[in-house]
């Protein structure tokens, strides 16, 4: 395992799926100071200035089937909130699928991207962004009142090294825990860290959008979302808002 550190990338998730193509030791870390090209979930940009947040992504190579791959985000959203909690000392919460929240503000935002083939993973980035010294002022207007920050939260500067530190001992712990004992643990425990479930929701996809009830997420990591009607709509992928 190495960790590939940089002042500034495009993308740390690029630069990892380059390394990972040369088959880099699974485990590898990826972090700059800063991202020229952020890139976050549907096609979004990711706010990533210099030296005041985690912009990382490991590179791992499960032995998984892509199509049971979803809940490995689940995972790092679950370490994610638990390092915040415990060495940040804020109370974050899941929302599905893989945003963390505090005060219903948004504190970091996981993409994973994956290369497959056949029934097989050949490598999965996962990419991690966390807001930790960012003042609100410095935050774009457009998220100004969306998105939050450890400094935010708490009023003072936090030690992005042991934030770091923390996260990467808990994405070790679950990952481990998962190969051993699959996906139930992982899963237990973000339903517990959820601000999701067991609310009204709005789930939106690229072309549609629903209202309902946030009931449960299956074992793949689905959303059940109880409709007006009565009946349930089990939504893969998309974006919720509360
Ligand atoms: C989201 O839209 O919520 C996901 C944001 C993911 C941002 C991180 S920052 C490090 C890594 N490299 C990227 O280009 N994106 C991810």
């Amino acid at each position: 395992q190495q960790v590939y550190y940089y002042d500034r990338l495009e993308s740390t998730n690029r630069t990892a799926r380059e390394l990972a193509g040369r088959g880099v030791a699974g485990g590898s870390l990826v972090v700059a100071e800063e991202q020229a090209g952020g890139r976050g979930r549907m096609g979004r940009s990711w706010f990533s200035p210099y030296g005041c947040g985690l912009w990382f992504s490991v590179i791992l190579y499960p032995e998984v089937n892509p199509l049971h791959a979803p809940p490995l985000t689940m995972l790092a959203a679950v370490a994610a909130a638990r390092a915040l909690r415990r060495t940040a000392g804020v109370k974050a919460g899941i929302k599905w699928p893989n945003d963390l929240l505090v005060n219903d503000k948004k504190i970091c935002g996981i993409l994973t991207e994956l290369s497959a083939e056949m029934e097989r993973v050949n490598y999965l980035i996962m990419g991690m962004g966390l807001n930790v010294n960012i003042a609100a002022h410095q935050f774009p207007p457009e998220i100004r009142e969306t998105a939050t920050s450890v400094l935010r939260e708490t009023g003072r500067r936090s030690s992005r090294v042991a934030l770091l530190q923390d996260l990467l001992a808990e994405l070790e712990y679950w990952y481990l825990r998962w190969q051993r004992e699959g996906f139930a643990p992982v899963l237990d425990c973000w339903k517990e860290l959820s601000v999701t479930l067991g609310r009204p929701v709005r789930v939106f996809t690229m072309k549609e959008s629903w209202e309902g009830w946030a009931e449960d997420v299956d074992t793949d990591g689905s959303l059940l979302l109880r409709l007006p009607g009565g009946e349930y709509k089990k939504v893969v992928s998309g974006e919720v808002s509360l």
